[in-house]
């Protein structure tokens, strides 16, 4: 909470020194105002009034530029210095050395599992891949074409219909049901979105297959009795989910816990992620970089195309970041995890063009000095495309990686004492009191 102190002449004022002093000079009087873990606290700004009519002063910040919304103690990123970390684990060595399956223990439970905690927690969610059969006649009820980042956004959100339960928060075992039943499912409802639109037939779990595997087999088995996933992209795309598994308070997130603040149940909220992160300028961005690289055609086009985006009329997708104001880590990762596809799928012919663009991207002032550098989804999209995914898919693939993250996320604020309902203030620049006129005196 502020005070307003008087200060002695030469400005120094007595009490701790994590405090801000300031001067509001409509009145003259000085407020201190306690500063904790480098931030002021919005609400302290309230005391600060020309009159005791006054509402006070409140913060302004439109897109949260520079606002902390909670504690968190999940993901550490210095966006200067390309560092992520989840639970204070580099993601260099988490994608090198763990599972997503790990990796998810971990962003949820806040520290790496036993084996037989991760053998039990692999076995639920294993057994915990299928969905209700009405879902399934849920989803064959979109169109032929529909977006599956659109049936995903959906038949989550349906799912909080077939378990009514899980809008009681409260109680931690179900907290835990319905985070298992997320992480488990969600891969299941992408494949299947995938199969619809493809006129196939969707292909159930396989229980015997580890969790990337397992997705492989809802995605690509044919007639084949038995699918056998390859090791090398079974690798890969765990590697995938695990750098997509979370960001801290990025815009997906952030609706997650926005919507989940409300008391909702995780489903409801986890929907909300989906359809933030279904945005060309997020998770969406794979997608928008794809579509660009097609447009570019050739490398010959790559120069005509920067100076487009100098100019303003273009905008080079999956480049700059929020927060990162260097490489993104997941970039370079992904990067060298495409190698690794290609070796089995054949190198993409988008590869050349993505890396002529990153070439003259990291040389041109326009982007240095904006410090836009590539982020995780500059390259992901070409080991999607080269796996054979449309590109309407490689959304759905970063929410598959994301869900553990925003599960963890909203079990967190659930957790949280300090939170409640987000509701934001606003400036309102609307009229007032106006008298209503007639239709025939307008
Ligand atoms: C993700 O938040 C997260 O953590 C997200 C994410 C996660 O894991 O959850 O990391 C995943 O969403 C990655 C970002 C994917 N999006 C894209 O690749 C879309 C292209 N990038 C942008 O649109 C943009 O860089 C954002 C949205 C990512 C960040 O936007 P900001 O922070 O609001 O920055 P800005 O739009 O204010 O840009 C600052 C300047 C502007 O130039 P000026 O107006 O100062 O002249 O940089 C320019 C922008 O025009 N700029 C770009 C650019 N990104 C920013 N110019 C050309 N191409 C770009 N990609």
């Amino acid at each position: 909470m502020s005070t307003e102190t008087q200060t002695s002449g030469d400005g120094a004022v007595g009490g701790a020194a994590e405090t801000l002093t300031v001067t509001d000079n409509r009145t003259g009087r000085t407020y201190e105002l306690p500063i904790t873990d480098g931030t002021v606290r919005g609400i302290d700004l309230r005391s600060i009034k020309i009159d005791d009519d006054d509402f006070g002063l409140m913060s302004y910040d439109p897109a949260f530029m520079n606002t902390a919304s909670c504690r968190s103690a999940i993901t550490f990123i210095d966006g200067d210095k390309g560092i992520l970390e989840y639970r204070g684990y580099p993601i260099e060595q988490l994608a090198e050395q763990s599972t997503y399956l790990e990796v998810a223990y971990l962003l949820v439970n806040g520290e790496l599992p036993t084996q037989p905690q991760l053998d039990e927690w692999t076995h639920q969610i294993t057994i915990h891949t299928f969905v209700h059969e009405n879902v399934k006649s849920f989803m064959q009820g979109f169109r032929h074409d529909a977006h599956p980042m659109g049936m995903l956004l959906g038949s989550v959100g349906a799912l909080s219909t077939f378990y009514p339960d899980a809008n009681e928060i409260s109680d931690p075992d179900n907290r835990l049901a319905q985070t298992i039943r997320l992480i488990a499912k969600m891969p299941t409802l992408a494949a299947f979105a995938f199969r619809h639109g493809n006129g196939q037939p969707y292909v159930y779990p396989d229980n015997d297959l580890a969790y990337s595997g397992n997705f492989l087999n809802m995605m690509y088995k044919m007639t084949e009795l038995k699918y056998q996933p390859d090791p090398r992209l079974e690798r890969a795309l765990d590697i995938l989910f695990i750098l997509h598994a979370d960001h801290e308070q990025n815009c997906s997130t952030s609706a997650v816990r926005g919507v989940g603040s409300s008391r909702v149940d995780p489903y409801s909220a986890i929907a909300a992620g989906v359809g933030a992160l279904y945005g060309p300028l997020h998770g969406g961005a794979n997608e928008a970089v794809l579509r660009m690289l097609r447009r570019i055609g050739t490398t010959d086009n790559v120069p005509g195309f920067i100076e487009g985006v100098k100019a303003g009329d273009e905008r080079l997708m999956g480049f700059g970041h929020r927060v990162y104001k260097n490489y993104d880590p997941r970039a370079r990762i992904i990067k060298s995890a495409a190698d690794d596809v290609f070796e089995v799928t054949g190198k993409s012919a988008l590869l050349d063009i993505a890396t002529e663009l990153e070439k003259i991207a990291l040389e041109d002032d326009y982007f240095v000095s904006r410090k836009l550098y590539p982020n995780v989804d500059f390259y992901s999209g070409l080991i999607y495309e080269a796996m054979g995914l449309p590109v309407s898919m490689f959304p759905v693939m970063f929410a598959i990686g994301r869900t553990s993250g925003w599960i963890a996320q909203w079990l967190e604020m659930v957790g949280d004492k300090e939170q409640k309902i987000a509701r934001p203030r606003q400036i309102y620049t609307g009229g007032r009191e106006l008298d209503y006129v007639p239709i025939d005196r307008r």
